[in-house]
């Protein structure tokens, strides 16, 4: 193992170039305008992955194409998957960038651009790591498969369809995925559970064009106030989401969890500064970290309605629109949550306007033994490379396809997240930090190593 950790040592700074060269493509699922650069950034990953030492083929989908990648030379011996994605969150509001998005920049120990940490960053660690084995002559006690998808942002519908094709060829004895978090660099984490979610877009329409307020306003209903006053409804002052039966079978936490989040590093008061927020907020009776990682939310992601330009505008807006998500816990299917959201929204809405509900995507929680054989082996290795304690998470985000990886290929999914609370996932300078890069690249090599032993 030394050789390889030497190798990964010595060749530190083309690692960090190859970082840079990767997050240079706007691979941004979301937009349609990004369709060839999200192919550009899909070839140059499959390239890469040959020049590492892989066999890397491109799989076209419906949408984004899927890049696969194998270790040659492939025996009888135990079989594991690393997934990530290549996709990333738009990048706006751009003026908010101290660097422009796909420029990365390098400051101290941290590499800024959109897509570092979420998941650019992480995937590459683990490529570095089977790097290191093949060009050092090293034997992998295991042969590894590389999935890595571009839609993992807008839900994994394509590659969930591209898993049911080819569950032979996929057949492992365990997932790998590395686009989660740890509390702080002094602390490694196993992720054993993360929410699920679903997403709406609503649209409540008033008038049929835009309207002179002095002249209408006042015997027309207003359609940005209707959305406002539907969308307060849904939930109280306090956070907890008011659809009924939105909680029903909602598991308390175990006296087990509460006690592992309660020795987590991070204070409510280094929270509230960290994220800027002049007071913290939630659902009486948990903690902020319960609250943003084991309990069910409501939240608006967008919101737009008439005059967006400079300056002012006397009118009565035709429509209004929210774009929605809920995080869900385990229980909470998501198709009975969107049952019960749109039924509930329906019953609420006034006869003033007409409502459209356009449903987006839908994943279920995720939840795996932190105590199996594998995550003791995971545990093991991260306890070697980060030479820390590590410890056990929920953590609130989604990755859609862990689910499908459980049912469709009987696989369970470990989640060695290498992003940091201050990685700015989603947010303007968005980063990933070079330490994490590095104990990354050798929790990797070290994985292969505990998983089989
Ligand atoms: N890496 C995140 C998920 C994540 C972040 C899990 C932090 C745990 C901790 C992933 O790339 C992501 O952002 N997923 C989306 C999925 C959605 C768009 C379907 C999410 O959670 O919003
Ligand atoms: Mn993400």
């Amino acid at each position: 193992m030394q050789v390889v950790f030497d190798y990964l040592k010595r060749n530190h700074a083309r690692f960090v170039a190859e970082l840079c060269a990767f997050l240079r493509f706007p691979s941004i699922s979301a937009q349609p305008q990004h369709k060839k650069d999200m192919l550009a950034c899909a070839e140059w990953l499959a390239n890469h992955c040959r020049k590492i030492g892989l066999t890397a083929r491109l799989c076209a989908t419906n949408g984004h194409p899927i890049v696969l990648a194998k270790t040659p030379a492939r025996s009888r011996k135990p079989h594991f998957m690393v997934y990530g994605h290549y996709d990333v969150q738009p990048p706006e509001p751009l003026d908010l960038w101290k660097s422009p998005p796909f420029m990365p920049r390098i400051r101290g120990r941290s590499i800024f651009a959109r897509g570092a940490t979420d998941n650019k960053g992480q995937l590459l660690a683990h490529l570095k790591a089977v790097e290191a084995y093949l060009k050092t002559g090293t034997p992998l006690p295991c042969d590894l498969t590389f999935v890595f998808e571009g839609e993992e942002e807008v839900g994994s519908a394509n590659l969930a369809r591209f898993l049911k094709a080819h569950r032979r060829e996929l057949r492992c004895d365990a997932v790998v995925v590395s686009d989660t978090g740890m509390p702080d660099k002094d602390h490694p984490a196993l992720t054993y559970a993360l929410r699920g979610v679903i997403s709406f877009e609503i649209t409540v329409r008033g008038p049929s064009r835009d309207l002179h307020s002095g002249i209408f306003g006042g015997a027309v209903d207003n359609p940005a106030m209707a959305l406002c006053q539907l969308l307060a409804k849904l939930r109280e002052r306090n956070g907890r989401v008011a659809i009924p039966g939105f909680y029903d079978g909602v598991a308390p936490l175990s006296a087990y969890e509460r006690k592992q989040f309660k020795r987590l590093p991070i204070t409510d008061r280094e929270l509230q500064k960290m994220l800027g927020v002049k007071k913290l907020f939630g659902e009486r009776g948990f903690t902020p970290f319960e609250q943003r990682s084991a309990r069910p939310t409501f939240e608006i992601n967008g919101l737009t309605s008439g005059y967006q330009g400079e300056g002012g505008k006397t009118i009565v807006p035709a429509w209004a629109r929210a774009k929605i998500t809920c995080r869900l816990v385990p229980s909470q299917r998501p198709a009975r949550i969107r049952k019960i959201f749109c039924d509930h929204l329906r019953k609420i809405c006034p006869p003033t306007v007409h409502l459209e509900i356009a449903d987006g995507h839908g994943t279920e929680a995720y939840l795996v033994s932190p105590t199996s054989p594998q995550a003791e082996a995971a545990l093991r290795a991260l306890r070697k490379a980060f030479n820390r304690e590590p410890v056990l998470l929920r953590e609130g985000g989604s990755i859609p396809i862990v689910n499908d990886f459980k049912e469709v290929l009987g696989a369970d999914t470990l989640l060695l997240g290498l992003g940091l609370p201050e990685d700015n996932a989603h947010s303007p300078n968005e980063k990933f930090d070079l330490d994490c890069f590095e104990k990354g690249q050798r929790m990797s090599a070290l994985l292969w190593q505990e998983l089989v032993c």
